[in-house]
């Protein structure tokens, strides 16, 4: 199964991504976990994103292609993968197309989250994520039990760097100028899946189960 999320940010994308994991036991690829990673081993590629990350603007497209390139040619995605928060752009997905046709291989299912904005901003102002395992939290619609603490390892809670109001905003201009179209350009594909985004983690989750078994 060859899954790809497409959502504005704080859309669930990641939080959805986990489920489907476990499910069908295919990784999942996120260019933003990829590029946080190399911002924190401060590589000359995370030093090169995190310009941009940080003003909530997108990395050029070149960089990711490339990463994703040697990243599809992992042995653990043999049996599929779940791409999540790529592509973002039309180029982008003009790349993975030459990329899958390349390695013989089709996207399955194109999992569409469209989120209203004033959401979006409660979402992710409320976000906390886990400094040793990853987990991510919602204070207001997934709580841990302790503010500050990870529920799984005792990691410390944090904040995103790019999660303040004026780089959600600048994020969110950027999903629907230049990410959106890709709705349509997969729709001319007759592989998307439109999700109603607005319900529970759970409700989802079930919601994007039934669109893909
Ligand atoms: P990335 O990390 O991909 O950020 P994003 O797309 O902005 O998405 P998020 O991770 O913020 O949100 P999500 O949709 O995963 O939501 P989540 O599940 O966490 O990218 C970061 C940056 O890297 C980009 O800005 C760009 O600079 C760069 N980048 C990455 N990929 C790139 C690319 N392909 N090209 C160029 N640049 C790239 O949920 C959010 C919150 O809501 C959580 O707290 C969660 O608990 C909660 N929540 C989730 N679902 C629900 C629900 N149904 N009800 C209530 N709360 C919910």
């Amino acid at each position: 199964m060859r899954l790809l999320l497409i959502g504005p940010p704080g859309g669930g994308k990641g939080t959805q991504a986990k489920f489907l994991v476990k499910n069908f036991e295919i990784p999942q690829i996120s260019t933003g976990d990829m590029l946080r990673a190399n911002v924190n081993n401060s590589t000359d590629l995370g030093q090169e994103a995190q310009k941009y990350m940080k003003a909530g603007k997108l990395v050029p497209d070149s960089v990711i292609l490339n990463m994703i390139k040697n990243r599809l040619s992992d042995e653990d995605c043999l049996n599929g993968y779940i791409l999540d928060g790529f592509p973002r752009t039309i180029p982008q997905a003009d790349g993975l197309n030459s990329l899958l046709s390349e390695m013989n291989q089709a996207i399955d299912h194109v999992i569409v989250m469209d989120v209203p904005d004033d959401l979006i901003i409660t979402r992710l102002s409320n976000r906390r994520s886990c400094n040793k395992c990853n987990r991510v939290y919602n204070l207001i619609f997934d709580p841990p039990k302790n503010t500050n603490k990870c529920d799984n390892c005792d990691g410390k809670l944090f904040l995103r760097e790019d999660d303040n109001p004026d780089t959600i905003q600048q994020r969110l201009n950027i999903y629907h100028k230049v990410t959106k179209p890709l709705i349509k350009y997969y729709n001319n594909m007759g592989i998307n899946k439109n999700i109603q985004s607005q319900g529970t983690i759970e409700e989802i989750k079930l919601d994007i189960l039934s669109k893909i078994s």
